[in-house]
């Protein structure tokens, strides 16, 4: 680790004793201390004590300007004065009941009325979203393989555990990459039917549908991998994928559990003008709330409702995440709301992208609609195997530099990306660019410091 790094790491510790302390006591109890493996981090977490609007606070009064907002779950902002009422209203009634109720369709329609799809089951995290989906295109299509990007992330099923960060000394050929487990626990047989293509790579899904004949059930793709900071499908990629779906008779489903929202209001599809066969959900649509979807044509859910395939839960579709849900799309992701993030995003980009001119910085910056990223790479990521030559180091230097300004730029990790809210206003836009306008300077000479080049001149003289 270099000296400016741990000079900012130092400085994290000095600001944040609360946390480390309230670690140290979690880590009796929960395994790394900790609810979800996303959240650990060197040297400690931050604890958080509350969080209102675009603003968080941790545990040593310490407060924040939140890009974070719950691994992007939060285009509402934390808190949001409608999805609160509409919530509260709902606790006076009753707050599960295992029966129907009239807000389950009335936030069906809604979906139907974003989205591409004339029907919809609803779930309560992004990952039974894409487990119902990938067993109903299985259900559908009578084929048990699917195919899935390498390095992408639909949550923690077993079918889609495969190839999320493989490493280097086990993902092979680029262009037919290995299915590598991404957890111990995941059957073999599981692994064999997941098959492993390289984002932005139609050819490599061809040879797939070609070396597996009818047996491919479905093509997962998240429309923007968002679990490499951001790498944009190349212009044709997701009509390639919707063209060869067809034509091999496997189902496309996209997994807009990050898109879904925070794109545009008709998610993916509508940004990127094509129609999948299936649409997972979850997130920024539920303003705080555990709601997820999948939904698709009546054609395909005809197999639920004809009890050839299976969906339950006994917290799907309880009342307040459902009011919760309603209130979000409604009231809150208005076109008014898109404008409005949409601009902010625009000068956040801008204002990173002269930042990274003046300081020297070998990066780019990048948005699609809620989302954004600091890229510490040279040129527009392809894919997950571009990812991996991001320098870790220099990543944490930003993040710790940034935090130690008040500025919680996106979650802890160079695979994660910011979130614009509702909430947030110019000003935060600027606090969050001034706070990387004194980190940049350092960054740069860092950088230039340990790239290659660098080395070789120093190793030379
Ligand atoms: C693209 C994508 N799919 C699925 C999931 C899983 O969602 P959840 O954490 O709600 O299970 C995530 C979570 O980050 C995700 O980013």
């Amino acid at each position: 680790m270099y000296e400016a790094l741990k000079r900012e790491i130092q400085s994290f510790e000095n600001r944040t004793p609360g946390s480390h302390a309230a670690h140290q006591r979690a880590s009796h109890r929960l395994p790394l201390g900790v609810g979800s493996n996303f959240r650990i981090y060197e040297p400690y977490p931050i604890f958080v004590r509350d969080a209102l609007g675009g603003r968080l606070h941790d545990l040593d009064g310490n407060e924040y300007v939140d890009f974070n907002l719950c691994f992007g779950a939060l285009m509402a902002g934390h808190c949001h004065p409608a999805v609160v009422r509409a919530v509260e209203e709902r606790f006076k009634t009753g707050t599960m009941f295992g029966m129907p109720h009239e807000l389950e369709a009335e936030l069906a329609e809604e979906i139907c009325a974003r989205f591409p799809v004339e029907q919809v089951r609803f779930a309560n995290s992004g990952t039974e979203a894409t487990m119902h989906a990938i067993r109903l295109a299985r259900g559908v299509t009578g084929r048990d393989r699917i195919i899935k990007t390498e390095g992408a992330y639909h949550g923690v099923h077993d079918s889609v555990m495969v190839s999320v960060k493989p490493k280097p000394d086990q993902f092979g050929d680029p262009e037919a990459p290995a299915q590598v487990p991404s957890s111990a626990g995941v059957p073999a047989g599981t692994i064999a039917n997941t098959l492993v293509a390289p984002f932005n790579n139609l050819q490599a899904v061809e040879r797939l549908f070609e070396r597996y004949p009818g047996e491919v059930a479905a093509v997962i793709v998240e429309p923007i991998m968002m679990n490499v900071g951001i790498c944009m499908p190349e212009a044709g990629y997701l009509s390639g994928l919707r063209q060869l779906s067809s034509r091999h008779g496997a189902l496309l489903i996209f997994d807009e559990v990050k898109t879904g929202a925070k794109l545009a209001r008709g998610g993916a599809c509508e940004y990127f003008g094509v129609k999948p066969d299936l649409v997972c959900l979850a997130k920024s649509i539920g303003g705080g709330f555990p709601l997820a979807a999948f939904a698709s044509s009546k054609a395909v859910m005809d197999a639920i409702a004809e009890h050839k395939v299976f969906h339950a839960g006994t917290y799907n579709t309880n009342p307040v995440v459902m009011a919760a849900g309603l209130a979000t799309l409604r009231q809150v992701l208005t076109p008014a709301a898109y404008d409005h993030i949409n601009r902010l995003n625009q000068r956040l980009v801008d204002g990173h992208r002269k930042i990274i001119t003046q300081a020297g910085l070998s990066a780019y910056a990048i948005g699609a609609g809620a989302n954004g990223a600091l890229m510490l790479y040279p040129r527009p990521l392809r894919n997950y195997r571009d990812w991996i030559a991001i320098d870790v180091d220099l990543w944490k230097h930003y993040w710790f530099g940034m935090v130690n300004r008040g500025v919680l730029p996106q979650a802890h990790w160079w695979d994660e990306q910011w979130t614009i809210s509702v909430a947030h206003t110019e000003a935060d836009i600027d606090r969050h660019l001034a706070a990387f306008a004194e980190v940049a300077p350092a960054l740069a000479r860092a950088q230039q410091e340990r790239s290659p080049k660098a080395e070789s001149v120093r190793a030379g003289s």
